[in-house]
């Protein structure tokens, strides 16, 4: 392993369709990554039931997440690609972490505050105590480096408190976590509201590029895509729409906004949104091929689901047993 060892977690929510925001945010980085660090990625079901779900599509949304992982570039031999719900440690450190984490940091949590408006109807217990299962989920494997879009950053300092505050009443028992957030694409907007993130549950199918959008979809979506009446390229925050633009175009192609900004000098809103859309095509085309055909072989995908979650089981448990025994539960006996 490289890095000294270090390890990286992240995860993804198997709910709505994954947007272009998930993979530019989160995904790639993954990929980028994954050479340098003992990694963990997770596809977060239990996070997922927060929200009301229909079982047999969130089991195919789940598997087809794990699948899209792997198509993405994520090698399952180096790294840990599994179910968070194969794994009990999540939960059960989940509990013992939860009675170090206040009321009241948890009712400042601004994803709280938008799914509970958004869900009104099913403001649940564990749409409050979410945060902790993430931190779980991070702390488990005492991962050094969470890489995360920007709207996950909250989350992340909360995790860093409680490792924190824990360390501090029992020793050094947790590796307290950093964030890492790609220059990017950390933040991908709404195509209909730039002043939104780009979001899976957005109402409005054309605010958001789905990572299996056909070419064409994604060529309308880029033509609708709001921008302003300015009629200049420039990347500024004054200019949110062109600005998310030229964020998704430098994303899918690794240039720089300057880069950008000089290529389209003497374009106009068209001839960028055109260009948009084909360097989103580029990225997106082939990465859906390669889901078909990793769909296609059901043993192949059984025996990485069956022999990472042993994995993840394994080196969590370490963590678990620790903390159990920090806190006060009576050893086993053997
Ligand atoms: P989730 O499933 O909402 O999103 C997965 C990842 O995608 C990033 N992301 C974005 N990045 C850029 N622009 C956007 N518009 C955009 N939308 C989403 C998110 O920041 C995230 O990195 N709570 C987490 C899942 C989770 C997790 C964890 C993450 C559970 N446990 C532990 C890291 C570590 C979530 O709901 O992400």
């Amino acid at each position: 392993m490289l890095n000294g060892n270090k390890v990286l977690f992240s995860g993804m929510q198997a709910t709505g369709n994954l947007t272009l925001g998930n993979y530019l945010g989160a995904l790639k980085n993954w990929v980028a990554l994954a050479d340098e660090y003992e990694c963990y990625y997770s596809v977060v079901d239990m996070h997922s039931i927060t929200v009301r779900q229909d079982p047999a599509e969130l089991r195919r949304r789940a598997r087809a997440l794990l699948t899209l992982y792997i198509a993405a570039g994520l090698d399952p031999e180096k790294s840990c690609i599994y179910f968070q719900s194969h794994v009990s440690g999540h939960a059960e450190l989940a509990w013992i972490l939860s009675c170090f984490t206040y009321m009241g940091e948890l009712n400042r949590m601004t994803q709280f505050k938008d799914k509970s408006a958004k869900h009104a109807d099913n403001i649940n217990a564990g749409l409050f105590t979410y945060p902790v299962l993430m931190a779980a989920d991070i702390l488990l494997y005492q991962a050094d480096v969470v890489p995360v879009g920007i709207d996950q950053m909250q989350h992340l300092e909360l995790t860093r408190d409680i490792a924190q505050r824990f360390n501090s009443i029992y020793g050094d028992v947790f590796t307290v976590p950093e964030p890492y957030i790609g220059k990017i694409g950390a933040k991908i907007m709404s195509l209909q509201d730039p002043a939104k993130k780009m979001s899976k549950s957005d109402e409005n199918p054309n605010a958001s590029i789905y990572l299996m959008d056909d070419p064409d979809t994604i060529r309308r979506k880029c033509k609708r895509a709001v921008t302003d009446s300015e009629g200049v390229i420039l990347y500024r925050d004054e200019q949110p729409g062109v600005k998310n633009l030229l964020d998704i175009y430098c994303a899918c192609t690794s240039k720089t906004p300057d880069e950008a900004v000089r290529e389209f000098e003497s374009c106009g809103y068209g001839q960028l949104k055109e260009a948009v859309s084909e360097a989103v095509i580029s990225v997106l085309a082939p990465l859906q091929e390669r889901v078909r055909d990793l769909e296609k072989d059901k043993a192949y995908i059984d025996k990485v689901i069956h022999d990472n979650a042993e994995r993840a089981a394994y080196a969590s448990s370490k963590t678990l047993r620790k903390v159990q025994k920090k806190v006060g539960f009576p050893e086993r006996i053997r």
